[in-house]
């Protein structure tokens, strides 16, 4: 302890040394996670076999992530004046010289564009031993997850189908569920000042769904900064969340729900921490130079959240009624069939047998359920 060197020891230093050394040994647990989870889908064909050790290294992570949450609770009963006592002596010391958490952020993928900065200056100013540059450096070089489940997505089975144009049947879904939600509706509309309001609202749901069905709208946005994830990735992603039902789109819908997760746990912390900031400092200047609270405060924000492009994603869904049905071929590779379906067995699950294109063809290609981590020897 500090205060012990300056012979005035302060009871609560022992547990703020702790909790940190405690913070920075989980940080390690989860880096060991997540660069275990990146080297699997580093592999350009990932490994069926490891979608379960994916899906339960990063649920781990996620439990971890809400134990660091509670921690907060008990710093917290340490009170401000108890602080105040060994705050001094902590000198310029500062949760910035947090290595670990730097190199979490990077390798899950948060942009050096997005980082808030504090007094002009840059997060890795702190880190001056060749080590942690050299760690640091590595850590933006290296694949992110978030560029590494982008590439993945891309390879999405089912986006490149001949048997189903997925983009085209979800524009045509689209403008079918727009028309009988709103433009019918709107067209029927007597009332002249409601008949404007249902139209305004169309018109709006129109241009937010061109913003992704127009390639050229949504990689001006991603040029923008708005959206990150490539226009491929994006149709993947939304793929397997209209279909996530599908058996073998049920793995892939849960990681994608995990990496939410992994994202709101932090932002959940950054904002128990901020909010613990202010109890303790108030709005006195951090012990590492910068504003304190007001810098925290403005890193609880969508700038760190990796898959932001995720939690957006449901802007897009359409209700199951109108979600296109998928061809009979792309329908059994997505089951867990070991055998094709009889018609009699397909007549029961679907009630009809509308989207039948014929023989179980080839168009779904081995290749492409192979990358994306599902072989199809069946
Ligand atoms: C009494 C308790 C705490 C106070 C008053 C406090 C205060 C602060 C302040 C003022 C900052 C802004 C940087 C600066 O100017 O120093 C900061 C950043 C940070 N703190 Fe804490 N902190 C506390 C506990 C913790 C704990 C337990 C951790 C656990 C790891 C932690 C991790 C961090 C990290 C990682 C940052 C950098 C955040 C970023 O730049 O996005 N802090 N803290």
């Amino acid at each position: 302890m500090q205060s012990a060197v300056i012979n005035k020891p302060v009871h609560d230093e022992h547990l703020f040394i702790i909790t940190h050394q405690a913070y920075e040994l989980w940080f390690k647990q989860v880096l060991h996670e997540v660069d275990s989870v990146r080297a699997m889908f580093m592999s350009p064909v990932l490994d069926e076999t490891n979608t379960l050790l994916i899906l339960n290294r990063l649920g781990r992570v996620t439990l971890i992530l809400k134990l660091l949450g509670d921690q907060i609770d008990i710093l917290e009963t340490m009170t401000p004046l108890d602080f105040l006592e060994f705050r001094l002596q902590l000198s310029t010391a500062s949760g910035f010289q947090s290595l670990q958490f730097r190199l979490l952020e990077n390798k899950m993928g948060v942009l050096e564009s997005s980082r808030v900065k504090y007094n002009q200056q840059v997060y890795s100013k702190v880190f001056s031993q060749p080590k942690q540059v050299q760690q640091l450096q590595e850590s933006i070089e290296q694949p992110s997850l978030f560029q590494l489940v982008e590439k993945w997505l891309e390879r999405t089975p089912g986006l490149t189908t001949k048997s189903f144009n997925f983009w085209e049947l979800y524009k045509r879904s689209v403008n079918m569920w727009l028309h009988d939600m709103l433009q019918t509706p709107a067209e029927k509309e007597t009332d002249p000042k409601a008949k404007e309001i249902l139209f305004e609202e169309y018109k709006k749901q129109k241009e937010s769904f061109d913003s992704i069905l127009d390639e050229d709208k949504y990689n001006a946005s991603v040029a923008r900064g708005d959206r990150r994830i490539s226009h491929q990735a994006f149709k993947g992603a939304l793929l397997i969340s209209l279909y996530h039902d599908q058996p073998r789109f049920n793995q892939p819908s849960k990681l994608l729900s995990l990496l939410m997760d992994i994202d709101s746990l932090c932002t959940k912390w950054r904002y128990n921490h901020v909010m613990m900031v202010q109890r303790m400092i108030g709005s006195k200047v951090g012990t590492g130079g910068s504003s304190g609270y007001q810098y925290l405060r403005s890193t609880v924000s969508d700038r760190y959240k990796v898959f932001l492009d995720l939690f957006n994603m449901s802007t897009y869904l359409i209700p199951r009624d109108y979600i296109p049905p998928l061809s009979r071929t792309l329908r059994r590779r997505l089951s867990m069939l070991t055998h094709e379906p009889t018609h009699h067995e397909i007549g029961k699950a679907n009630g009809n047998d509308e989207d039948d294109d014929g023989e179980v063809s080839v168009d779904v290609a081995e290749e492409e359920f192979r990358s994306f981590g599902l072989a199809t020897e069946n």
